[in-house]
């Protein structure tokens, strides 16, 4: 495993990080083997963990805290998310900071997600979802630097809403935050357009989300691909969306290297770009995380193959099915 500096911290922090949504709220879920598969990760080096309230309400959270305490003499980098008050994914140019983080809210979450994983402080400490417009009411940074001055965290990050990498921007030149979390993948190039130079400008440290587009991107889901239930997916590859995301990952597949896998190229993708500090790939399996992880060894792409992954940028919008 690699390591790179997290922005302006002084944090060295795992190039594969660890996604923890699927453990706390997917179907198909097994706490067993969401501890092997994490404890695995800590064992071949990674050493950042990404977690949420709004995963499981808490459940996520409630591992996370395991994991530290059954490696106490590891560094481990822990970040959680607030979500928002009005509980409601993405968030729209119309909600408020009333609405989503008013400075009682921020509180009552944090010290929630500090009881779920039973820790006294977490390393970074993230909106789940913003807007650049809420910089012109500084009670939500009050109130956060107020808490990381207690020591209920050391670091402050913004969570961006999907394809909208742009609606952080202000924020990252702003000073005010520490990290930005983006989605980052061979499909969703735009962060590079201007996110990602006001990031190495202002030195805020980039975590780069949803490396295989939920899924599409690891080429395993096919025109017929369904999930349970209650599941987060269903809702997402919704038929219209299902389609063209397999139709764009099929278009992929004749140029993956022989002896390459498809989610090998897409983490080896991301690795590419310097600006990115740590990926957060979800993982609930022991063979992802191993074939994961060895990504980072395996290193960045060739510069020939990176640019012919370019031509697979697609730009979407947000729709009501986007979330
Ligand atoms: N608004 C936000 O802030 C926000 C939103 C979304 C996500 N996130 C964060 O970003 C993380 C990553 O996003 P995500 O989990 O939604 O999506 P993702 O990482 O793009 O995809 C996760 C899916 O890929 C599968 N997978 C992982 N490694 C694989 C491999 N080597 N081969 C085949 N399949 C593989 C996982 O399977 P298994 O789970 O079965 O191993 C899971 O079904 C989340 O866990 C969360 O921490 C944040």
């Amino acid at each position: 495993m690699k390591y790179r500096k997290f922005g302006r911290t002084n944090w060295e922090v795992s190039e594969i990080g660890y996604g923890m949504w699927g453990m706390g709220g997917w179907t198909g879920s097994d706490d067993t083997e969401s501890m092997q598969s994490l404890q695995m990760a800590v064992n071949m080096g990674c050493n950042f963990f990404d977690s949420a309230w709004g995963y499981g309400a808490g459940k996520s959270e409630s591992l996370l805290g395991d994991l530290l305490r059954a490696n106490c003499r590891k560094k481990l980098y822990t970040a959680t998310k607030i979500p928002p008050k009005n509980f409601k994914w993405p968030s729209r140019r119309d909600y408020s900071l009333d609405d989503c983080f008013p400075p009682d809210h921020i509180e009552e979450y944090v010290e929630m997600s500090l009881t779920n994983a039973g820790l006294n402080s977490y390393d970074l400490m993230q909106l789940h979802t913003w807007e650049d417009s809420w910089l012109e009411d500084d009670r939500w940074i009050n109130k956060l630097q107020d808490m990381k001055s207690k020591g209920m965290f050391r670091a402050i990050g913004i969570s961006l809403n999907r394809w909208e990498p742009w609606n952080g921007i202000k924020a990252v030149k702003s000073g005010l935050i520490d990290s930005v979390q983006v989605i980052y993948n061979i499909f969703d190039q735009n962060p590079k357009d201007e996110l990602f130079p006001a990031c190495r400008e202002h030195d805020v440290a980039v975590i780069a989300r949803v490396p295989f587009d939920e899924g599409s991107l690891t080429g395993n889901l096919s025109n017929d691909s369904e999930w349970p239930e209650g599941d987060w997916r269903n809702t997402y590859f919704v038929p219209e969306n299902l389609a063209s995301s397999v139709e764009h990952a099929n278009r992929l597949k004749p140029i993956v290297p022989e002896g390459m896998t498809m989610p090998e190229m897409a983490l080896r993708f991301i690795l590419a770009e310097p600006t990115v500090g740590t990926i957060i790939p979800g993982m609930r399996k022991p063979h992802h995380v191993k074939e994961n992880i060895a990504a980072s060894d395996a290193g960045p792409l060739d510069p020939e193959l990176l640019k012919k992954l370019e031509e697979h940028r697609w730009d979407r919008d947000p729709t009501e099915w986007s979330q």
